[in-house]
């Protein structure tokens, strides 16, 4: 390798590590780690919502690619982000959470629920099915935003 191209790899690894110690953030471990979870929920959800409002063409086998990915990115054990203690930090995570959480799981479940028969019924193709079950999905994920969300930071 030239020694330029390993000037150049090295200065890529280091922006992004930078760039990964800009999200984790080191003394709120938990509270990062949900916080990647639900990202990456909103980063697989979103180009899916584009598609079903006709923002970018249909596209069935992408649309069930990224179907897949939220059934699999959903059944990451998120509830270890909420252990007891967690409620303060940089956070939009409602304390209501803590005192709740048989409700706040069972939102959960629903949530995954949804997103796996999301990933069953777009494996068939159907825009119309697949733009239902999307949308009863969504309101899974509003459901549990609705109450135990807040649109800013707590703290
Ligand atoms: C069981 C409850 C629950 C469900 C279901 C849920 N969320 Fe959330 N979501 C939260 C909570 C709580 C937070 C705040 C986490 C924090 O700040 O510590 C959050 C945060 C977020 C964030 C901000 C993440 C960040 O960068 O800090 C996005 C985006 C998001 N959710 C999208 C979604 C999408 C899309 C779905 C459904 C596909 C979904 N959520 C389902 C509870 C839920």
């Amino acid at each position: 390798m030239k020694y330029t191209s390993l000037v150049a790899l090295l200065a890529l690894l280091v922006s992004l590590s930078s760039a990964v110690s800009a999200h984790i953030e080191k003394t709120e471990p938990l509270q990062s780690l949900r916080q990647s979870y639900f990202a990456l929920l909103g980063m697989t959800f979103a180009p899916m919502g584009d598609m079903v409002k006709g923002k970018i063409e249909w596209d069935a086998a992408r649309f069930s690619g990224w179907a897949d990915d939220l059934h699999h990115v959903a059944q990451f054990h998120v509830e270890r982000g909420f252990a007891p203690g967690t409620e303060q930090g940089t956070t939009r995570a409602k304390p209501t959470i803590w005192s709740n959480m048989d409700d706040f799981q069972s939102k959960l479940d629903d949530f995954r629920a949804a997103a796996a028969s999301l990933a069953e019924i777009a494996t068939e193709g159907d825009p119309g099915s697949s733009r239902e079950q999307f949308v009863a999905t969504g309101g899974t994920c509003k459901a549990c935003h609705d109450e135990y969300k807040s649109k800013d930071y707590l703290y």
